[in-house]
């Protein structure tokens, strides 16, 4: 590629990742008429959990990493100047709090120095903390190699790499690539070349529990759920879509809004089906839904979208929506007489309303 190309597509870049986040900020991009139905699960009250507020320990392992809280800031971006700046910012507070966390789509990285300081910056300001790279299965797909994707894990000196399955996306987004082909073979061959993990992720439509039982037996190490109830990529591509005058993908983009497995649902079948580290994501904005997803078997919860805005002001902005995460967490701990991780992941609960009718579902399956 000469300079004046490469030029031009990291100009084209820079755009489309500043348009994610600017659209993400000034337009509503979530769920419209479905919820994550995490309002169907009830945990038991403890009137008398004989434990003290200051004793409960929040701390937890994930893929032999100590994360002081069982909280996890989802995969955003990187590739644009105002990126960077989201990524110091969240990489500061995950620093701060022990957390862990992940960048966006990482191929726009490989491309130019200074691009890839926008995702490599993560690791400048958080050297402790578990850092997670990211690629697209569409590009694994069409061919994206092992030795790129080292090259994306080296960028950060990542411990894991996401591959993020998008499908409704890519279907929606004006330059999107809805090519999933020979996605699973792919992952297959990542899992087994690649010296860290791998991770399936999808972006807010949720992982069944068939195609989590494909993703297990393909040698990935943990799957997040990303369901629906959140942040809805058909919705913000299809904001993309009217403004590049692709009538199709913009009508198909708001038919299929809300579309995808409600995070609750995908949790419940998802842990059914694997026995792998599972992160519960899409939609989760509280340290309750927090708590219900870990009683449901989660064992990590990662949360995007409500990190954006505070991400765009400072490190300190983000740390404080996460430590009012954390105090409602330990809160419904205390209430629900859980010591520890591991005793909240025992807490007895409720399942009602619509999800019951998906767990019957995945029960008989
Ligand atoms: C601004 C923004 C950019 C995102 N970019 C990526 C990405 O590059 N790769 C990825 O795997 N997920 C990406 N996601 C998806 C999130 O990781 C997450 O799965 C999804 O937004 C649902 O979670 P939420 O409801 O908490 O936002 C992005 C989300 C947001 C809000």
């Amino acid at each position: 590629m000469d300079k004046s190309e490469l030029e031009k597509r990291v100009s084209i870049i820079k755009r489309r990742k500043e348009e994610g986040i600017t659209l993400c900020l000034e337009k509503p991009v979530q769920a419209r008429k479905v919820t994550t139905l995490f309002e169907d699960v009830r945990l038991f009250n403890d009137a008398l959990p004989e434990i003290d507020f200051d004793d409960i320990d929040i701390s937890t392992k994930f893929l032999g990493h100590k994360f002081d809280a069982p909280v996890f800031i989802g995969a955003m971006t990187g590739g644009a100047d105002m990126a960077k700046k989201v990524n110091k910012n969240l990489a500061e507070a995950a620093e701060e709090l022990g957390i862990g966390m992940a960048v966006g789509s990482q191929r726009a990285g490989l491309l130019t120095k200074g691009l890839a300081e926008t995702y490599s910056i993560t690791r400048k300001v958080a050297p402790d903390i578990f850092i997670g790279s990211n690629i697209g299965g569409a590009q694994l797909a069409e061919g994206f190699s092992i030795e790129a994707a080292k090259k994306l894990v080296e960028m950060l000196d990542a411990d894991a790499l996401y591959v993020h399955l998008n499908p409704l996306q890519e279907a929606i987004q004006p330059e999107g690539e809805p090519r999933f082909g020979n996605v699973l073979k792919r992952i297959k061959e990542l899992s087994a070349g690649l010296d860290k993990p791998v991770i399936a992720k999808e972006v807010g439509a949720g992982i069944s529990d068939t195609t989590a039982k494909k993703l297990q037996s393909a040698g990935v190490a943990a799957i997040e759920i990303a369901g629906m109830g959140g942040t809805s990529w058909s919705g913000v591509e299809s904001y993309r879509a009217k403004e590049a005058n692709m009538g199709l993908k913009f009508k198909a983009g708001n038919i299929l809004w809300d579309w995808g497995i409600p995070t609750a649902a995908a949790l419940y079948g998802v842990r059914k089906a694997v026995k792998l580290p599972v992160v519960a994501s899409g939609g989760i904005r509280n340290g309750l839904e927090m708590a219900k997803a870990i009683a449901m078997g989660a064992d990590l919860c990662a949360m995007a979208w409500p990190l954006l805005r505070p991400a765009t002001i400072s490190g300190a902005k983000v740390k404080e929506y996460i430590d009012e995460t954390i105090f409602a967490l330990k809160t419904a701990m205390f209430i629900t007489g859980s010591r520890n991780i591991a005793e909240l992941k025992k807490a007895r609960h409720v399942i009602t309303g619509e999800l019951k009718d998906w767990c019957e579902v995945y029960d008989r399956a």
